[in-house]
């Protein structure tokens, strides 16, 4: 079964700071969007990549893609992405071809995912699972808090979750496309991933082991973290 990936690159990236839209900015040179297709493409198993672009930016994506080689057996392409990631992924699922069973959702902003971890996700769907998230033990406490009071005074805090039990999640998150269009077409509200939405169904998710390679470049500190990964890769 051929797998296809749609990668939401659609935000602007406001917790980077002021720039380019988050996926075009550059780690050691390359577009971040442009690493995080590729993470896929290493994949032998992925044909088909499908990059949710900036609304504005389609063009541009479309012809650093061209410009970028990609393994021959992966075809891929661009469209305008939407408001929320949640809409841009359901539009990258919109342009997936029928005979694509299984579909895997990768964030731009996590470009350094190992093919290891790609391929662990995959193969947990092709066993069975109607979706997978590759899922990693946390280094903190979380604490659940309430609203202050009066805003700007401390937080006062309701519970503590055992944090054994506790996984930070990541992507690819794969699943049976069939499956993962119900979601999207069903749940409204606002999540932060396409798996809670399966969870919504009633339908089993299961959590296969992440990486930590696989953080997501979400604030300044995040760059300079994935610069010193790749710098370390090349030697
Ligand atoms: N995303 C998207 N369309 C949106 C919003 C987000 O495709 N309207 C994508 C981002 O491009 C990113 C992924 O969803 O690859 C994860 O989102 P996040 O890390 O929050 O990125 P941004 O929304 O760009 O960052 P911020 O929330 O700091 O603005
Ligand atoms: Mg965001």
């Amino acid at each position: 079964t051929p797998v296809a990936a749609v990668i939401p690159a659609a935000g602007r990236g406001v917790r980077l700071g002021p720039g380019a839209p988050k996926a075009l900015r550059a780690l050691n040179g390359t577009p971040m969007l442009i690493h995080a297709v590729r993470a896929l493409a290493a994949s032998r198993h992925v044909s088909l990549v499908i990059v949710v672009a900036p609304p504005d930016g389609a063009a541009e994506v479309k012809s650093l893609l061209d410009a970028h080689a990609l393994p021959e057996r992966t075809d891929f392409q661009v469209v305008p992405g939407g408001q929320s990631r949640q809409e841009s992924v359901r539009i990258g699922l919109d342009a997936l071809p029928p005979h694509y069973r299984i579909v895997l959702v990768h964030d731009a902003a996590r470009p350094l995912v190992p093919v290891d971890t790609v391929d662990a996700v995959i193969e947990a769907v092709r066993d069975g699972a109607p979706a997978v998230v590759p899922a990693l033990p946390l280094a903190d406490t979380v604490k659940e808090v309430a609203p202050a009071a009066v805003a700007g005074d401390p937080e006062p805090v309701v519970a503590t979750p055992e944090r054994a039990r506790l996984r930070a999640v990541q992507t690819p998150q794969g699943f049976d496309r069939a499956t993962l269009v119900r979601a999207h077409e069903s749940v409204t509200e606002n999540v932060t991933d396409d798996a809670s939405m399966v969870e919504q169904l009633g339908l089993p998710v299961v959590a296969v082991p992440g990486h930590e390679e696989a953080f997501k470049v979400t604030r300044p500190l995040d760059l300079i973290l994935a610069e010193a990964v790749l710098a370390r890769r090349r030697l």
